[in-house]
C-alpha cells in the first residue's frame, strides 16, 4: 500500500500567482499571516502578493526568519498568528518560510505542541492544522508539498525533523517569475537541492513504485531543463519547478537520504546554506552508496555513456557543479577536517538514522566527509 501525497490544489506556470485572491477566498479567510524573508520583502515580491489580495482580505506579515530556520522563529510567527486570531497562513519564500509555517500551522490548533521541540519525529495532531498556501520562490525546496518540516534546535545542536500527512500545504502556487529577482548561484543551488531530493528519493530503502516515478521525471526534467533554465529560458525553468514539485512528492513517500542528512549537520555547525552544502555533498554520497539503479537514473538524464554507471553519475554531477562554479568542496563552505567526528555524530543523531530509514554507519559518514573536503 502506498500513501500519495499532494496539494489539495496546485497551481504552476509564469503568472500563477495572480490566482492567490481566489484561492484565500474560497478559503473564507478572514485574516492571513504572510510569513516570508526579510530579503524577498525588500525586493518587493511581498508587496505583489499584498497587491494582489487587493486589501479584500486583513493580513500580517512576518519577515524574520533565518536562511535556516530555527526554535525561536516558529514561536514567533505562532505568536503573531495567535494574538492575530488567523485562519489561514501564506509562506513565500524558500524552505525557510514555507516550514516555519507548517509549523505554527500546527501549534495553532494544537497547544500540547507549543514546545516546538515535541514536533520531533512522526507525529499525528488531534486537529487539522490552519490551512497553508506555500509559494516557493526558489526551484529547491519542494517543501510545497512534501510532508515535513525541517527546524533547527541550536541550544541542543540538533535538527527537529517533524513528518506529519497534515502539514502538507493545500495550495501551492509555483510561478517561476518570482524567481527573476533570486541571485544566478543561489537559482543553481536550489536546483541542486531538487535534484538532491529526487535521487534520495530513488536510491531510498522506502522507495516504493510510485515514489520511482515521481522521481525518476523529477531527475529528469530538472536534469535536462537546468542549463536552458540557467539561461533565463522560460520554458525550461518552467520544467525545473515541475521536477522540484515532483521530488517533493517522491521524497515525502520515500523519506530523504544521507545527503540531506549531512547537509544539515554542516547547517548545525556553520549555518552554510542548504542549497550550496546540498550541491557539495551530491556526488560524494553517490560514490560511496553501491546501486543497480544508477543505470535508470543516467538513462532518464539523457546520458549515453558506456562504463560504470555510478562513475558516469558522479562525474557528470562534479563536470555541471564546475561549470556553473558551484564548489563540491566543503573546505570552501568553512567546513573544516577537525570538525569531522562531530559531524558524523549529529548526522547520526538524525530521526532517519536512528530509525533505520536510512542504513549508514560512522566509518562510512566520516569517509564520505573526508573526501568531501
Ligand atoms: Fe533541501
Amino acid at each position: 500500500m502506498y500513501d500519495l501525497i499532494d496539494n489539495r490544489l496546485t497551481h504552476l506556470g509564469y503568472d500563477s500567482i495572480n490566482n492567490i485572491l481566489n484561492d484565500v477566498l474560497s478559503l473564507n479567510s478572514k485574516k492571513i499571516l504572510i510569513i516570508t524573508d526579510y530579503t524577498l520583502n525588500q525586493l518587493g515580491i511581498t508587496k505583489k502578493i499584498v497587491d494582489i489580495l487587493d486589501k479584500k482580505v486583513e493580513y500580517v506579515i512576518f519577515d524574520d526568519i533565518k536562511t535556516n530556520p530555527n526554535i525561536k522563529n516558529v514561536k514567533d510567527a505562532t505568536y503573531i498568528a495567535l494574538e492575530n486570531k488567523v485562519d489561514l497562513i501564506i509562506a513565500l519564500g524558500g524552505g525557510s518560510a514555507i516550514d516555519v509555517a507548517k509549523c505554527a500551522s500546527i501549534i495553532v490548533t494544537n497547544e500540547e505542541y507549543k514546545n516546538v521541540i515535541s514536533l520531533d519525529g512522526s507525529i499525528n495532531p488531534k486537529n487539522n492544522p490552519i490551512p497553508v498556501i506555500a509559494i516557493p520562490t526558489t526551484c529547491g525546496t519542494g517543501g510545497e508539498v512534501s510532508n515535513f518540516f525541517v527546524i533547527s534546535d541550536d541550544e541542543n545542536q540538533k535538527k527537529i525533523v517533524g513528518v506529519c500527512d497534515k502539514i502538507v500545504p493545500f495550495i501551492s502556487i509555483i510561478d517561476p517569475s518570482l524567481a527573476a529577482t533570486l541571485p544566478k548561484n543561489i537559482l543553481i543551488s536550489t536546483m541542486f537541492d531538487g535534484l538532491s531530493y529526487a535521487l534520495e528519493s530513488y536510491l531510498s530503502t522506502k522507495s516504493c513504485p510510485l515514489s520511482d516515478m515521481y522521481a525518476l521525471n523529477s531527475i529528469s526534467l530538472i536534469y535536462k531543463n537546468m542549463d536552458n533554465a540557467i539561461n533565463e529560458d522560460k520554458d525550461a525553468l518552467e520544467k525545473v519547478y515541475l521536477g522540484v514539485h515532483l521530488a517533493g512528492i517522491g521524497v515525502s513517500l520515500s523519506g530523504f537520504g544521507l545527503v540531506h542528512i549531512l547537509s544539515q549537520s554542516l547547517e548545525m555547525k556553520y549555518d552554510t546554506f542548504h542549497g550550496l552544502s546540498n550541491a557539495a555533498l551530491l556526488p560524494h554520497v553517490i560514490n560511496r552508496i553501491e546501486s543497480k539503479k544508477y543505470k535508470d537514473v543516467i538513462s532518464v538524464m539523457g546520458i549515453n555513456k558506456e562504463g560504470n554507471t555510478k562513475e558516469i553519475l558522479v562525474n557528470e554531477i562534479k563536470e555541471k557543479l564546475s561549470k556553473y562554479s558551484i564548489s563540491s568542496k566543503l573546505s570552501e563552505l568553512g567546513a573544516n577536517r577537525e570538525d569531522i567526528q562531530e559531524l558524523a555524530d549529529l548526522a547520526l543523531n538524525c530521526l532517519y538514522v536512528k530509525n533505520g530509514l536510512v542504513k549508514v554507519n560512522k566509518d562510512d559518514i566520516i569517509n564520505i566527509l573526508y573526501e568531501a573536503m
